[in-house]
């Protein structure tokens, strides 16, 4: 199972966690548990580690994974971590807390839900399948300015409105279910250079990939409310790790730091180093930060973030000042 999901940056998130045995501490995204097992080697035997995650399939391997009295595996949202506590009688007592956002490579790799590119498989996309609609219905009923627009704030890629047409365009002679389909589509409505150039196809594709993830599954929305919701649940003096993969992921994380009653324990995010690098380039984009809750925490600014209203989330700038022609 190693092989399936490395977790990423464990040693820092150890650190930033500031973990001692005896202490109660949630997992948010348990994954395969790879986090999950660390954080319990800290706590044990006397602390209690509660694993939550949205994915079924990943939560099975996890409880597989994991040994320990003192774990308890939750199929759930992040989003509902005050109702999850509140059931288990430890809200406001939590020590420590950790997001692992983005997604697993067992889920990208082996789910079978279209989650990436590289297979020929059914788009789903969904961390819940039974829960929301799958991409599958977003990309065939959305028009093309609403396609447009995700493609241009989730996935912040240029070509927003010639993939949004196409899909449009396509659709109408045939339904896109699969994964094959939509990778044609999309670069057959870009210059020839993204088919050609390998670096350009994956990162476009990637981007593609990304966008429709964080539609299917309300990622922003869901991300904002579970950080709260976080903050909410931790006892005074308790820690706050959250690792992000995306620009979009880390700017809204960026801003938990102008929130009164939490204080920021990192200036910059911690980056993996060269030896993750080299064993894990899975990692290469983790960011990760750390935060401390000092006090009270203000409804204005909760309501503030969770709206999504703070400078720049999901703006996007083009990252290229030259225009490439089609070929
Ligand atoms: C990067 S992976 C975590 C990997 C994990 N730390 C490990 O070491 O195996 C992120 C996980 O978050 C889960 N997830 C996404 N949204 C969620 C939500 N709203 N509530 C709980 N889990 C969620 C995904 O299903 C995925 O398994």
């Amino acid at each position: 199972m190693k092989e399936i999901h490395k977790p990423v940056m464990v040693d820092e998130v150890l650190r930033f966690m500031a973990l001692k045995p005896g202490q109660v501490v949630i997992d948010a995204t348990a994954g395969l548990g790879g986090h999950t097992k660390a954080i319990w080697e800290r706590v044990a035997p006397d602390g209690i580690v509660i694993a939550v995650e949205k994915d079924l399939e990943s939560l099975r391997f996890a409880r597989e994974r994991v040994e320990g009295d003192g774990v308890v595996f939750i199929h759930e949202s992040y989003t509902n971590l005050g109702k999850i506590t509140e059931f288990l009688g430890i809200k406001g007592k939590v020590d420590a807390i950790l997001f692992d956002l983005g997604i697993s490579s067992y889920l990208l790799e082996h789910s079978g839900r279209g989650f990436s590119f590289k297979q020929d498989e059914y788009l789903d996309m969904r961390f819940n399948p039974e829960e929301g609609l799958p991409a599958d219905h977003y990309i065939n009923r959305m028009t093309a300015p609403q396609l447009e627009h995700i493609f241009r704030n989730y996935g912040e890629i240029r070509f927003a409105r010639s993939i949004a047409e196409s899909i449009v365009k396509h659709r109408k002679r045939q339904r896109i279910k699969t994964t094959g389909m939509l990778n044609e589509i999309v670069l057959n409505s870009v210059p020839g250079i993204y088919r050609r150039n390998q670096k350009l196809k994956k990162k476009l594709l990637a981007q593609v990939y990304q966008a429709l993830r964080i539609q299917v599954n309300k990622e922003l929305e869901s991300i904002a409310t579970g950080l709260v919701e976080g903050l909410k649940v931790l006892k005074e003096e308790g820690r706050m790790v959250v690792i992000s993969y995306h620009s979009l992921e880390d700017r809204l994380v960026k801003q938990l730091k102008k929130m009164r009653g939490v204080e920021a324990l990192l200036k910059k995010p911690l980056t993996p180093g060269n030896d993750e690098l080299s064993y894990n380039p899975r990692s290469r984009s983790a960011r990760l930060r750390a935060y401390k809750k000092m006090g009270e925490l203000n409804e204005e600014d909760i309501d503030h973030f969770t709206r999504l209203e703070w400078d720049n989330i999901g703006h996007n700038r083009p990252r290229f000042a030259y225009a490439v022609g089609k070929g």
